[in-house]
């Protein structure tokens, strides 16, 4: 055992081998066959090149005055929107994105769960029928990555990568990590270096002094690279229950 977890443990959890078309925008159809085939719907929506989204709710134009990225918060709304109507059968229009206490997005009485990531231009929108959490993160260099925030297993996996890799090494760490926070719905109010992400992507919430109560997950990685970008890394996150 190395810091309270298994030698075993790696920074670098599956990668998915075809992210283009996994996280393509689908039609209502598309969407359709998604849910009922895997239980989820993920999207990676580009705002240079967006497809024919519902109008945004006039509480949407007001909740994104406050947004950091007004156009990405909007984009997500519909999107999500979208997706959700899709596979429920109601109109987009119908339905209502609202927020938890901690600030996870929430679709009040759908019985599906929602994620959502922005990193401009790009917005990722997940619907699943159980607790689920996307993540986009953008590449890093090495020079970049928080040491201080990790745990010295994973310290030891990157420091032991060329340094060429070890920021993306991070960077996919990092998202994994993330995407399974927001699952939880906890987001970072969770201390990072208590989220474990073990080889094959399963996620476990460790916590300093002891014994969790929060479910465990499972964590696909993607990279992707957006047309005229830099490449950014996916995460989506599934958990057991
Ligand atoms: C959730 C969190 C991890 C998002 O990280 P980020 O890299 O800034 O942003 P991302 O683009 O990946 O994700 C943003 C989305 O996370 C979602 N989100 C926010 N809080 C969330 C939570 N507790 N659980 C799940 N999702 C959450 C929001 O829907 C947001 O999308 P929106 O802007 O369209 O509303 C981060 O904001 C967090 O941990 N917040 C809680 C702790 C906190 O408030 N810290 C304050 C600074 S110490």
């Amino acid at each position: 055992m190395i810091d309270g977890m298994t030698a075993s443990e790696s920074p670098l959890p599956d990668e998915d081998d075809n992210p283009a078309s996994a996280f393509a925008w689908p039609d209502s159809a598309a969407a359709r066959r998604q849910w009922l085939a895997h239980g989820h719907v993920a999207a990676i929506l580009d705002r240079r090149a967006l497809p024919v989204l519902p109008p945004a709710l006039p509480e949407e134009q007001r909740d994104a005055c406050s947004s950091a990225d007004p156009a990405g918060f909007l984009c997500r709304r519909q999107a999500l929107r979208a997706l959700a109507g899709a596979v429920l059968g109601r109109p987009p229009e119908s339905l209502r994105i609202t927020r938890s206490e901690s600030g996870a997005p929430l679709l009040p009485g759908s019985g599906i769960s929602v994620s959502l990531s922005g990193r401009p231009p790009l917005s990722a929108v997940l619907i699943a029928d159980k607790p689920a959490g996307i993540d986009i993160e953008a590449i890093i260099g090495a020079d970049g990555i928080p040491w201080n925030m990790l745990r010295a297993v994973e310290r030891q996996g990157l420091e032991a990568l060329p340094e060429t890799v070890r920021g993306e090494a991070f960077s996919r760490l990092w998202s994994a990590k993330e995407a399974y926070a927001k699952a939880l719905g906890q987001g970072f109010r969770l201390p990072p270096e208590s989220l474990v992400i073990e080889p094959g992507g399963k996620a476990r919430f460790c916590p300093a002094g002891g014994m969790s109560d929060l479910p465990d997950g499972t964590v696909r990685l993607a990279r992707l690279e957006p047309g005229q970008g830099k490449a950014v890394i996916i995460a989506l996150a599934l958990l057991s229950t």
